[in-house]
């Protein structure tokens, strides 16, 4: 297949040239009817593009094999290195719903890293699926949560060896990648799908220069969220499904996984972000290798100008010395504030306000910037360090304990129900300080980083209740609470 080619972005592109009568959705036709504010906001050539899928010859068609929309996911799956690869319009939280479904029908059970993203205990409820969490590793110097160990695994699927699939993330949000060779062997040993959220490694495939992507480690099932580093627009990702050769044809039928998706997307899904990940995936098989190993020798002299910030420093490939960390990603600059006396919270919002730059994630002792493909870090970064010696002038006390670990979330509180009977079942609402001892009917999630600190059928601690309120007081969000400002909290009625 020609990679250099992007069948469904040339299809698109020359329908909206042909000017076609549109007496079909959606209703701004092409953008003759839209309000002019959002005509020069984002352009009449984005707006002509705005096609909802179903267009004969290009995504539907007697023959579908033949269209564009699918040889665009078809040169997806090989530049990836997938048996078949779709398509998502809503995300990897999307997919997560839709795997989830998918193995569904499998059986009921499945081991999750309990680091997972609320995406995929969104799923576990949409599913039904009983999870058996498994701990990641947690860095006790750094206070943050790696990857799964390969003896972990090892030790859960031989207690619970009735599972569909289990469930790893990797790359997690600080660049830690996991052995996923490992895993994978571990988990087919046992007959075991591995199903891996490589949200944050979309790129990973396309330089030698970084770890292997998780479909060329054996995994079976391989989220990644190509919005997040690898160009294509927001909310547009990709599902692939692998094979090994012990299973050509792969370990979960694609046709449940075609309809699983279908199942949890809109029935007018927008070409615009279809045809990003066709531009993304040319972009990343084409010129990826060249382009990443420019962005990785940037992001070493960018690491070493932070290091030369008093009191900052960055993480690096010190991280794999953890049993669970086998690789590290350098896509992310996470710059350990300990040492300034000030916060990351602080700092990040002194960068906002005073020089309008804005960082992916923050907390009390880190911040974290990320670089996707393409990027000119030599521009980009000398912004982000002009800011960072600004705040760390402006905010700098002396640190009283330069060496304390980042502040970790509290121990996960026991799960009690499945996620789904606690969401479905009998439920009342209460005040959150009230909420110590009962049942979560919810899944709280302070963001950034979205990784539940709370799930649905989970007892409430007083640290965990007081880890999100500090959260949402530093200005972090929470994503799944049915009262954003929680002031209160929806618990199982027992
Ligand atoms: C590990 C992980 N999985 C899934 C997602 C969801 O991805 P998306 O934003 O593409 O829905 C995220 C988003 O932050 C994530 O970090």
């Amino acid at each position: 297949m020609d990679q250099n080619s992007t069948p469904y972005l040339d299809a698109l592109v020359a329908l909206a040239k042909t000017n076609p009568g549109r007496f079909h959705i959606p209703g701004h036709k092409g953008g003759a009817g839209a309000d002019p504010g959002l005509r020069e906001a984002v352009g009449d050539a984005a707006l002509r593009l705005d096609f909802p899928s179903g267009v004969e010859g290009i995504d539907v068609g007697p023959d579908p094999l033949d269209l564009p929309f699918q040889q665009s996911q078809e040169l997806a799956a090989e530049a990836w290195g997938a048996r078949r690869s779709w398509f998502l319009v809503n995300g990897a939280s999307g997919g997560n719903h839709a795997i989830c479904m998918a193995l569904a029908h499998l059986g009921d059970r499945a081991i999750v890293q309990r680091n997972v993203h609320s995406s995929v205990i969104d799923g576990l409820v949409l599913s039904g699926l009983r999870p058996t969490f498994l701990a990641p590793e947690i860095d006790d110097e750094l206070g943050v949560a790696h990857c799964l160990t390969v003896d972990a695994l090892e030790a859960a699927l031989r207690e619970q060896p009735d599972v569909v699939a289990v469930f790893a993330v990797s790359p997690t949000y600080f660049g830690a990648v996991a052995n996923i060779g490992g895993l994978a062997s571990v988990a087919h040993a046992h007959d075991v799908p591995l199903v891996v959220d490589e949200s944050w490694g979309a790129h990973l495939a396309f330089s030698d220069r970084l770890p292997a992507n998780a479909l060329a480690c054996g995994a079976d099932v391989v989220l990644n969220s190509v919005h997040k580093l690898g160009g294509s627009m927001t909310q547009s990702a990709i599902l692939h499904l692998g094979a090994d050769e012990e299973h050509p044809d792969g370990r979960i039928d694609g046709r449940i996984v075609d309809r699983s998706v279908t199942l949890v997307e809109s029935t007018s899904p927008s070409a615009i972000l279809s045809v990003s990940l066709d531009a993304a995936r040319r972009q990343n098989a084409i010129s990826g290798p060249a382009l990443l190993s420019e962005t990785i020798d940037s992001l070493t002299e960018l690491r070493q100008e932070i290091r030369e910030i008093p009191g900052l420093d960055v993480l690096g490939k010190e991280i794999t010395a953890a049993a669970s960390v086998f690789a590290w990603d350098p896509l992310r600059v996470s710059i350990d504030v300990r040492g300034t006396g000030t916060t990351g919270n602080r700092i990040a919002k002194y960068m906002r306000e005073e020089h309008d730059i804005w960082f992916e994630l923050y907390a009390e002792n880190v911040v974290v910037a990320v670089f996707g493909i393409g990027e000119k870090v030599a521009e980009t970064g000398a912004r982000l360090i002009a800011g960072l010696r600004d705040a760390v002038a402006e905010l700098q006390t002396e640190p009283d304990d330069p060496k304390a670990p980042f502040a970790p979330p509290p121990p996960w509180g026991p799960t009690v129900m499945t996620p789904r009977a606690a969401f479905l079942g009998p439920q009342e609402t209460v005040p959150f300080d009230d909420a110590e001892g009962r049942i979560a009917a919810e899944s709280l999630a302070a963001y950034p980083p979205g990784v539940p600190n709370v799930l649905p059928g989970e007892r409430l601690s007083r640290a965990t209740l007081d880890f999100i309120a500090d959260s949402l007081a530093h200005g972090g969000q929470v994503r799944g609470a049915s009262d954003r400002t929680l002031s209160t909290i929806r618990v199982v009625i027992e």
